[in-house]
């Protein structure tokens, strides 16, 4: 059967490393609230250079360790909620910087969602078209939608971009998937907001507030535990499989309280879920690909071992992914 195989994975964070006690000197907050609430205890944030700057880096990086050339590709596709521009898209950026000219090039929008709906996307070229491959990437700067003076938000966020190259195979890669929607729930999570405002209307021109991230913690952390759980669950009762044939679950990095309430309802043990968010706090789209990077690089993964990706975000969204490496 032809299936979809990530051949090699890459991220690319900013240098600049902002701590919990960075933020405490800008807003009322403390490493202990920061820390014991979220997980978190440093993020990075960019110095001025844009998102198409680290999804770029990722593509280079995946070509070179693919060891495949710009005029081979096929497809690119970003998923990201802070493109540098409307349009173009950061995938078309992408395409021109590393020279893909035979390549179809898109980005999608699903917030932290993004990097598993862009890979159920490519999933699809690969095996139902021509398409042999596709440079697949999840990239933020977050830090230019965050209210740097509101403390409920501007602790949760980092910046960053990570991906995977995938070929056409004939066995493992992605063998299934579980992905949704509810938009009735988008108001509980925010950004990006732009006014319409023309020299018709008596709309004031400026950043509107609703540009900067908004979020109802509460309602995110409950939509985000009961659907990651039915979502998991329906993963694997359909595959007939359970936690113990799965060697790591790669959750989206939000919170790690509620990676400790999925482990603790599913009888999943804590361990098997690989976490990074005290180093990178939430990346967004970014999250997933950084730490199935980070795996990968670590070389704790193996041809062959079964892993879930699985995420939830704006939109409302959320997303399980099945893989054989
Ligand atoms: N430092 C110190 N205190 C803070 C704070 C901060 N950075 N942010 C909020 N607080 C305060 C609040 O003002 C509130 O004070 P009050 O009780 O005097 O009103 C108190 O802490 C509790 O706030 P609350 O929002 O109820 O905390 P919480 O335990 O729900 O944690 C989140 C807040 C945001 C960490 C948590 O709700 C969460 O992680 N939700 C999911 C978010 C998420 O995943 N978003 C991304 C989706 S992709």
């Amino acid at each position: 059967m032809i299936r979809t195989r990530v051949i090699a994975t890459a991220a690319s964070v900013p240098e600049q490393i902002i701590t919990n006690d960075d933020l405490a000197r800008i807003v009322d907050t403390s490493d202990e609230w920061i820390s014991q609430r979220t997980g978190i205890k440093e993020r990075r944030i960019s110095s001025g250079e844009n998102t198409s700057v680290f999804v770029s880096d990722v593509a280079k990086q995946l070509m070179e360790k693919a060891e495949v050339t710009a005029d081979s590709i096929d497809l690119i596709i970003v998923a990201s909620v802070t493109p540098d521009y409307g349009t173009p898209s950061l995938a078309c950026m992408v395409q021109k910087e590393i020279g893909a000219s035979n390549a179809v090039a898109f980005d999608v929008v699903a917030a932290c969602s993004g990097f598993i709906f862009a890979l159920s996307i490519a999933d699809k070229y690969i095996r139902s078209s021509g398409y042999e491959n596709a440079i697949i990437i999840g990239g933020e700067t977050l830090s230019k939608v965050i209210d740097w003076s509101d403390r409920s938000t501007c602790v949760l966020f980092g910046d960053g971009a990570g991906g995977a190259y995938l070929e056409k195979a004939q066995d493992g890669g992605i063998l299934f998937e579980e992905i949704g929607s509810d938009g009735k729930m988008y108001e509980i999570l925010t950004a990006g907001y732009t006014a319409c405002s023309n020299v018709f209307n008596e709309n004031p021109a400026g950043v509107d507030p609703l540009w900067y991230a908004h979020m109802d913690g509460r309602e995110v952390f409950k939509f985000a535990t009961k659907n990651v759980i039915k979502s998991l669950n329906k993963v694997m009762e359909e595959n007939n499989i359970t936690q113990e044939d799965i060697k790591y679950f790669i959750p989206h990095q939000a919170n790690v309280r509620i990676v400790e309430v999925i482990s603790k309802k599913l009888d999943i043990p804590f361990e098997k879920f690989y976490m990074n968010i005290e180093r990178f706090g939430n990346t967004s789209s970014a999250s997933i690909p950084i730490a199935l990077s980070e795996l990968d690089e670590k070389g704790l993964l193996e041809r062959g071992d079964q892993i879930i990706l699985t995420g939830f975000g704006g939109g409302m969204t959320w997303g399980t992914m099945l893989i054989t490496w």
